[in-house]
């Protein structure tokens, strides 16, 4: 089939990448030129295992452009995938959607036909906004069309975003037409099947048989998106309260995360304890979801509690810290782990990024380390002197505490007694609880964890 995606980032790009990958022709089109000209090169623009290897491999079935007109030409579906992040009052600013859209129904010839697939996250109620706007459009134009937008969230995770789309545990289509979702039904058919020969470097996950199809209206899609989000926010804000009163009455929240996880009707992912959960997406669309509701007047507590749950985890952090070096002003402060998450470059509400910033406003002295999340961190921290070091045992130098904020696998092998020979005072902080606090403590520092 041919399939135009709109938006080359996170998702557009996995997506446009997979969809080419199991046969389709696609054209991706973003209208950032540097990322252009970096895909037009066969190079990614994320930090994606396996993306830029499918690229290589692609570039007879997969083009990018900088013109919607000319990407849906030829095109039968038509997939929105542009970003939708949050406006400063946190309501979801729907700029990219809107400009596409309006671009769409300029682009639009009469007598064509076109499936129009809304991937990006969206408030209730926009596929029947762009719907609407659409043949509005194509009315004043007097261009006779037809059109169906269906809704199709995505739930892949970064770093896992290749995996989740070739092996997703469920398919979510939203339309008020169920003969309009053809085309979109048949442009998965090889992942609803698993009928496709994987990539040598992604094979079938162990245990993995194929995704569930969930064909619904846009309105429940659209909420299935929104409610996965916050549930799996919920979980984890959960789990961190918890390990507050851990804290306090002397457990572990590593065993209690274990035992509680056991339960299938609990499950045991999504039960780590931390710094919380950052990213572009679980902040944005808990916001999101809480602007839908005042929007009806309806109040959302559990939502609101799990915001404020999660954002307390990074104070918290700071507590412990300055309860230990007292004032924080002249300290040496070393941050490892930069990303939202290990094993992506986005920093998109990192914690890390965040507990940098209030380090700074506590003159701190701030040195980081990244395995691959330095070059975007520099981009966004433009008023703050960081420090940023190519090796982590560099970064510790002479610092008076480590933060550890993100588990990079790297983290994980440490040699804490190399560390500590570097440091001036040996402290740390580990915000995702991934060193066993008696190693640590052998090699002398004093270790601070979450709920531990
Ligand atoms: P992103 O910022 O990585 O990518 C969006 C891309 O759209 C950018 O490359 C940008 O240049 C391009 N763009 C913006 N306006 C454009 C326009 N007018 N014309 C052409 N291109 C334009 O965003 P993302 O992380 O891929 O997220 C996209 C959407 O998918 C969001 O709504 C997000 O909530 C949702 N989502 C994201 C993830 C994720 O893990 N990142 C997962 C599921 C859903
Ligand atoms: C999340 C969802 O997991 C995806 O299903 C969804 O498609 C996506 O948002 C989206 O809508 O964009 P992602 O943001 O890539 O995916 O990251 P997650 O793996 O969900 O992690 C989010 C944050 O939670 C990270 O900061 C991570 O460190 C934190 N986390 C995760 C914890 O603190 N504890 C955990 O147990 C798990």
């Amino acid at each position: 089939m041919k399939i135009a995606i709109i938006g080359a980032g996170y998702v557009g790009l996995t997506t446009a990448a997979a969809l080419a990958y199991i046969g389709h022709d696609v054209i991706a089109v973003d209208n950032n030129e540097d990322k252009l000209t970096l895909l037009k090169k066969g190079r990614s623009t994320i930090y994606e295992f396996g993306i830029e290897q499918l690229l290589h491999n692609l570039k007879e079935s997969l083009l990018f452009s900088n013109s919607i007109s000319t990407a849906i030409q030829h095109a039968e579906i038509i997939i929105i995938a542009v970003g939708t992040p949050p406006d400063t009052s946190g309501n979801p600013d729907l700029a990219n959607i809107k400009q596409v859209v309006s671009d769409i129904a300029d682009s639009i010839q009469s007598g064509t036909k076109y499936t129009i697939v809304m991937k990006s996250t969206v408030p209730i109620g926009t596929n029947h906004f762009v719907k609407q706007t659409i043949m509005e459009k194509l009315a004043d134009r007097g261009i006779n069309s037809e059109i169906n937008v269906i809704s199709n969230p995505e739930f892949l995770r970064e770093s896992l975003a290749l995996n989740d789309t070739f092996y997703p545990y469920r398919i979510v289509i939203g339309s008020n037409d169920k003969n309009a979702i053809e085309p979109l039904i048949c442009a998965y058919d090889p992942i609803l099947k698993r009928s496709f020969t994987p990539p040598n470097f992604l094979p079938h996950p162990d245990g993995y048989t194929r995704p569930h199809l969930v064909v619904t209206d846009p309105v429940n899609a659209e909420m299935i998106k929104y409610a996965s989000n916050c549930f799996l926010a919920m979980k984890i804000s959960f789990i961190n309260e918890i390990a507050g009163l851990c804290e306090k009455v002397g457990a572990d929240i590593k065993q209690v995360s274990y035992g509680l996880g056991l339960d299938e009707r609990i499950g045991d992912r999504f039960l780590e304890a931390g710094l919380g959960w950052g990213g572009s997406c679980l902040p944005k669309d808990t916001s999101a979801l809480l602007s839908a509701a005042a929007k009806y007047n309806y109040s959302m507590p559990i939502i609101e509690a799990v915001r404020e749950v999660n954002y307390r985890q990074r104070q918290n952090i700071i507590d412990k810290l300055q309860h230990n070096l007292s004032d924080l002003a002249g300290k040496r402060i070393c941050i490892l782990g930069l990303s939202f998450k290990p094993n992506t470059d986005d920093i998109r509400e990192s914690a890390a990024i965040a507990i940098i910033r209030i380090l700074a406003e506590n003159k701190a002295i701030i040195s980081v380390h990244d395995p691959v999340a330095m070059t975007n961190a520099q981009r966004e921290i433009t008023d703050i002197d960081v420090r940023y070091c190519d090796d982590p045992y560099d970064a510790v130098e002479n610092a008076d505490a480590v933060i550890l904020a993100a588990e990079w696998d790297i983290y994980r092998k440490l040699d804490l007694n190399r560390l500590g020979e570097k440091m001036n005072n040996l402290l740390f902080v580990d915000g995702r609880n991934i060193l066993d606090p008696h190693a640590a403590k052998a090699a002398g520092f004093t270790y601070i964890g979450v709920g531990r």
